[in-house]
């Protein structure tokens, strides 16, 4: 596995790899849900490239870009077992070299959600992914499903910009009792853990009655702050019921709906979500209490 910082490295490098190329960006502390987004690009791709980044732009000014955690030798242990062929690993000045002034918006999609709750951030994301991509060029990018706004904004801006030819969105992975995996997971202590597992029982119980044949948004979305209210450590941000392309709210009747939480759980603000009309095998299996 090679590992590169500066552009002009990572040029020679990318020059070097021959086939299709999937590329798997990521701001490092890997867990296994990255692992999972490698192994996906390894099956469908020749060569594989992730990139570590804890990307500044994508930070508010009152959140955890100083305390982010990291961990750059573990992860690229991780990668090279993992079979990853090329690592970039910049520094801010690789990514946004001296008289950065070049901004990436997305509209319509990114004032909503995670957009209306952290203002800037994928004016943030959107632009350290263009730079990514356009050294990178990759045929194919791969990206978690956990971040759900995040993925449906980074395939507009693939397609758009003819970036990559695909965006592959994995699903999410989570750990035996339910709580999906996350580098923000290391702010949480034993009793906000235990709290935390409060945010995919929301999800389920919204899965199980949509299963049952409840259709109603504010039903469904009312099922899901019922459970957020009965854990007193969980300060909720949003509770939405959304249409999974367009992620506008959805009103009366749904057939295809995203439900999608941001919870403060102690120290880290956690997201999760789920597509109630897709199987979600992680959410549905029976969750381990051990
Ligand atoms: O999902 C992430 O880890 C980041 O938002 C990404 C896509 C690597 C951009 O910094």
């Amino acid at each position: 596995m090679k590992v590169v910082t500066t552009r002009a490295e990572l040029r020679a490098a990318r020059a070097g790899l021959d086939g299709s190329v999937g590329f798997v960006p990521t701001m490092g502390y890997l867990h296994d849900g990255h692992l999972a987004l490698v192994a996906a690009a390894r099956e469908r791709c020749s060569a594989v490239v992730a990139s570590i980044f804890v990307n500044p732009t994508q930070f508010g000014p009152t959140e955890d870009l100083a305390a982010y955690p990291r961990d750059l030798d573990r992860d690229l242990a991780r990668l090279e077992a993992a079979g990853v062929d090329l690592v970039w690993t910049p520094a801010v000045e690789d990514v946004y070299p001296p008289g950065f002034a070049t901004y990436v918006d997305v509209e319509g999609l990114t004032g909503v959600l995670e957009g209306a709750s952290r203002p800037g951030h994928f004016r943030g994301v959107a632009t350290v992914v263009t730079i990514l991509l356009s050294l990178v060029r990759p045929q194919m990018m791969f990206v978690g499903r956990k971040d759900l706004q995040q993925s449906v904004v980074l395939r507009r801006l693939a397609a758009d910009l003819g970036l990559a030819d695909e965006v592959v969105v994995c699903p999410t992975v989570r750990e035996p009792d339910g709580l999906a995996l996350s580098s923000r997971n290391a702010y949480l202590d034993p009793e906000h853990r235990r709290a935390a597992l409060v945010v995919s029982t929301a999800l389920r119980a919204a899965r199980a009655a949509y299963r049952d044949g409840e259709r109603d948004a504010v039903t469904l979305r009312r099922i899901m702050h019922d459970v957020l209210a009965a854990e007193p450590r969980a300060e909720v941000d949003y509770v939405s019921l959304a249409d999974p392309d367009t992620l506008v709210e959805l009103d009366g009747e749904v057939t295809r709906a995203a439900a999608s939480l941001a919870v403060r759980v102690g120290v880290p603000r956690l997201i999760d979500n789920s597509l109630l009309h897709d199987p979600d095998p992680e959410l549905d299996r029976p969750m381990s209490t051990a």
